[in-house]
């Protein structure tokens, strides 16, 4: 078999299982996130200086709002997306009639996947992100069995589902949605907050075929290192997996990952089951495919590295270095920052009319949303 096909081949066979995995998620509730709960060690080492604190955004705004929203405020409607704790769903607003998402978390599920830290730091990271490629929350809520989170509602779909139907994006294309996806990186880190599961169904393209980036639900304020095994196992740094300590630059990993699928159509260290993956990362032999321009391999030989002395964003000049690389001389990042620059790509949706088009069709269910009984996990989400 010539290269050629063997790629393609391996990028179907890539593309059918992605989708697979998809579709077991929504029917079975199963876990594609791999993670331990962090325990007492973990936690204590994990914990930021008093002074990182005192400069931290967290420690700027106030991240509570209580009583702001409830149930009654908005129309639920359709499913946008399903993952391991819950649903999101399109709703509309009764008061001003637009639509949001509402991201609905099961207490339960939250409690018995040892998530109650990270869920907890989902909504107060959500609450003071501020930025125009990052998920915008106006609040959340609660009742006796779910927790709730409004957000904008970005109707331009997953960039998953844009990148599964182009199969592979040209080199200009998969060049704007990881600068933007930069942009986004370098303001976190530059808050201490690293995110820890960038793929392509945690971005989301607005109406004009922008970025926004959601589902904080591994993001985590970490001045230092930290040490919790999570994320996607495609997308997992080789430091996490060998469970040492690690730090911000597990997301440029993941960035050299997220280039190399939006090129390739397929993620280098795909194998069909995580463990295999897994072997894969820490062997870390990659292929680049033969059509891929050599400034890219160049940048993703320096993203896709165990090498932590050699990975770029993690040297002296941190992000710097990516952006001034090679593979983005053309990027006036200014420009893009300020959304002053034509997009490759415009979601065809009517705007503002709650269009739902471009995300996939899930089975809804039966809702146990509103109830004000007994709460066995009232202690755990005060913040809500
Ligand atoms: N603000 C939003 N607007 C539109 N769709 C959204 C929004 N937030 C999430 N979604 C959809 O719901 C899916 C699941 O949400 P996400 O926060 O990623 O949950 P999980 O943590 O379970 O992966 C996303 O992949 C996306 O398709
Ligand atoms: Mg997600």
């Amino acid at each position: 078999m010539d290269i050629d096909t063997q790629e393609q081949q391996l990028q179907k066979q890539f593309e059918q299982q992605k989708y697979d995995e998809k579709q077991q998620l929504q029917h079975q509730q199963q876990q594609q996130h791999y993670f331990n709960a962090p325990n007492i060690q973990q936690s204590q080492q994990g914990q930021t200086s008093t002074n990182d604190y005192n400069q931290s955004l967290l420690f700027q705004r106030s991240s509570v709002s209580k009583g702001k929203y409830t149930l009654k405020d908005f129309q639920i409607m359709r499913t946008l997306g399903t993952g391991s704790f819950g649903r999101v769903h399109l709703v509309r607003s009764v008061h001003n009639k637009r639509y949001y998402a509402i991201k609905v978390l099961k207490k339960q599920q939250i409690f018995k996947m040892k998530q109650i830290e990270h869920t907890n730091d989902e909504r107060k990271i959500l609450k003071i992100v501020e930025h125009p490629f990052l998920i915008r929350m106006w609040g959340t809520f609660q009742d006796s069995r779910n927790l709730f989170m409004v957000m904008d509602y970005i109707e331009g779909g997953e960039l998953f589902s844009l990148l599964r139907k182009s199969q592979r994006f040209p080199n200009p294309v998969a060049k704007f949605y990881a600068a933007e996806v930069i942009l986004a990186l370098d303001y976190l880190h530059s808050h201490n907050i690293i995110y820890r599961d960038l793929k392509p169904e945690n971005i989301l393209l607005d109406r004009n075929g922008h970025i926004k980036i959601t589902d904080f639900g591994f993001a985590k304020e970490v001045s230092t290192v930290t040490w919790t095994l999570c994320g996607t196992p495609d997308y997992i740094a080789p430091e996490v997996i060998a469970t040492k300590p690690y730090n911000k630059s597990v997301d440029w990993w993941s960035l050299g990952i997220l280039i190399y699928e939006m090129l390739a159509g397929y993620t280098p260290f795909y194998d069909t089951t995580p463990m295999k993956t897994y072997e894969k990362i820490l062997h870390g032999k990659v292929n680049y495919p033969s059509f891929f321009h050599p400034d890219v391999i160049d940048l993703l030989a320096r993203l896709i590295t165990a090498d932590l002395t050699r990975r770029l964003g993690n040297l002296q000049s941190g992000a710097e270095d990516i952006k001034s690389h090679a593979w983005f001389s053309e990027v006036v990042w200014s420009k893009l920052l300020a959304k002053d620059i034509v997009t490759p790509y415009e979601p065809p949706i009517q705007s503002e009319v709650g269009d739902s088009s471009l995300f996939d069709q899930y089975p809804e269910e039966q809702l146990d949303y509103g109830i004000q009984g007994e709460d066995p996990y009232v202690q755990y989400f005060t913040d809500f």
